[in-house]
């Protein structure tokens, strides 16, 4: 159960915020700036990956994978909502709007 529990990224072993993005960071992410979106998160929200905010509202997590590579680099929202093409113009959007 645990291989399972770690393996896929809808699952979390530890509490999440009330906002989890997960942002893909596999190579065809990272070939259209994954890295440079999961940087402008970290720097926005003030944590790394894995980790939460103090006042309990967002968590950041890395991802594999999520079958959207034809529109990197892109993040889910709470496992459910597909945020694609993403620019740090994007992420700003989207913070704005969950906070
Ligand atoms: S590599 Fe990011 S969605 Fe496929």
């Amino acid at each position: 159960a645990y291989e399972v529990a770690t393996f896929y990224n809808m699952y979390d072993t530890q509490p999440v915020g009330r906002h989890k993005i997960t942002v893909c960071t596999n190579l065809p992410c990272a070939l259209m700036g994954a890295n440079e979106i999961a940087e402008h998160l970290r720097q926005k929200l003030g944590i790394g990956f894995g980790e939460t905010t103090e006042d309990g509202r967002f968590t950041l997590k890395e991802g594999e994978c999520m079958g959207a590579c034809g529109d990197a680099p892109m993040c889910l929202h709470n496992n459910h909502a597909m945020h694609t093409h993403l620019t740090p113009e994007k992420i700003d959007e989207l913070l704005d709007k969950l906070k």
